[in-house]
């Protein structure tokens, strides 16, 4: 097989190709990716030799066109990713993540690439106090990043009942791990904790997120790419919910660091007080998470520490 992996120097989708190159070392890879500020080549530093990597934008129609000849399908990453830009430059998120989604769709759809998966979010569910969304709950999007999303997503389902295109959509909960771009809340959290800095923490810190480890998305997108159904939207959780003002304390707790740091910050708009998901038909494909977030989060901070080279020149 010949996948076509978009973004794949970002944070997710450089740990897929570390997956996927590990997992199914016979498969062949392309990676396009339009390196912004997010998107690093040297993510992919140590695997570039077993990968094509082609520099480009998925607006882009000749791009996408030579991107995806002999590719038999499209794992979609490439977003504009970052809430708080969505707020202040909302333009490059509708253009990414509506305009360049339906660029990829066209190209499949003229190709007829067996499988395209379109990478979604928990987000595009909006908010809730209580319970956890299945995949049939409405979309309610509250920031630009999120209804981009969703306006992406909704484009791409359309092409499995108009044109047949064999199209499936995850929607995963916040990630955290290795090669996170520090604009994140983790590593956020850490860099900011090394230095010795406040860790702003929004609003009184109890806005609450179900982190799911970057390894066990990548083990759930490559279960989804080989044995979901066309059409299928498959919500990837990890029952790890924990309140922003928790995660700050085990990071200081891990790095031995004061409470003290911890400040609040007057909080964002529209900021989701809580998302949560239910995965039972990921479950049905057999399925669950592995990391622990206690433990992974320690695995991340520990990763953070010992790459500084890699996180430094980002500040
Ligand atoms: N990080 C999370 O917690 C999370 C959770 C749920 C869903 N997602 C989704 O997963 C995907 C990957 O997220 P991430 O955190 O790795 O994002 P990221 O911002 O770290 O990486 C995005 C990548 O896309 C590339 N890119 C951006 N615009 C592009 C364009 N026009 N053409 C080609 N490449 C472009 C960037 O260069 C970068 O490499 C996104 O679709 C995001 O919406 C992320």
């Amino acid at each position: 097989m010949r996948f076509l992996v978009t973004g794949g120097a970002g944070f997710i989708g450089c740990n897929f190709v570390r997956h996927m190159l590990k997992e199914h070392p016979g498969d062949r890879i392309v990676v396009l990716d339009k390196l912004t500020y997010a998107g690093r080549l040297e993510n992919l530093e140590p695997i570039m030799d077993r990968i094509t990597f082609v520099k480009g934008d998925i607006c882009d129609k000749d791009v996408v066109k030579n991107a995806m000849d002999g590719c038999d399908a499209v794992i979609n990453f490439a977003a504009e990713s970052h809430v708080d830009r969505s707020i202040t430059s909302p333009e490059d998120f509708v253009t990414t993540d509506v305009i360049g989604v339906f660029t990829l769709l066209e190209e499949a759809r003229r190709r007829d690439v067996k499988r395209f998966v379109q990478i979604s979010t928990d987000e595009v569910y909006g908010s809730t106090v209580s319970g956890s969304f299945s995949e049939k709950d409405i979309l309610d999007p509250s920031s630009p990043y999120s209804a981009s999303k969703a306006g992406g997503e909704l484009l791409a389902r359309s092409y499995v009942r108009t044109y047949g295109l064999d199209v499936i959509v995850t929607r995963s909960s916040n990630n955290y791990g290795p090669f996170q771009y520090p604009e994140k809340l983790i590593p956020v959290l850490v860099v900011k904790a090394l230095r010795d800095q406040p860790l702003p923490i929004y609003g009184k810190g109890m806005n609450v997120r179900d982190w799911l480890h970057v390894e066990d998305n990548c083990r759930a997108i490559d279960l989804v790419l080989q044995k979901a159904k066309a059409g299928d939207i498959v919500n990837i959780g990890s029952g790890n919910e924990v309140p922003n003002i928790e995660v700050a304390k085990l990071i200081l707790r891990h790095m031995k660091k004061p409470e003290s740091l911890i400040t609040y910050v007057q909080d964002r708009p529209g900021h989701d007080f809580r998302y949560s998901l239910e995965w039972e038909r990921l479950k049905a494909l057999g399925w669950t998470p592995k990391v622990r977030f206690e433990e992974g989060l320690k695995s991340t901070v520990d990763w953070y520490l010992a790459n500084r080279a890699w996180w430094e020149p980002l500040l």
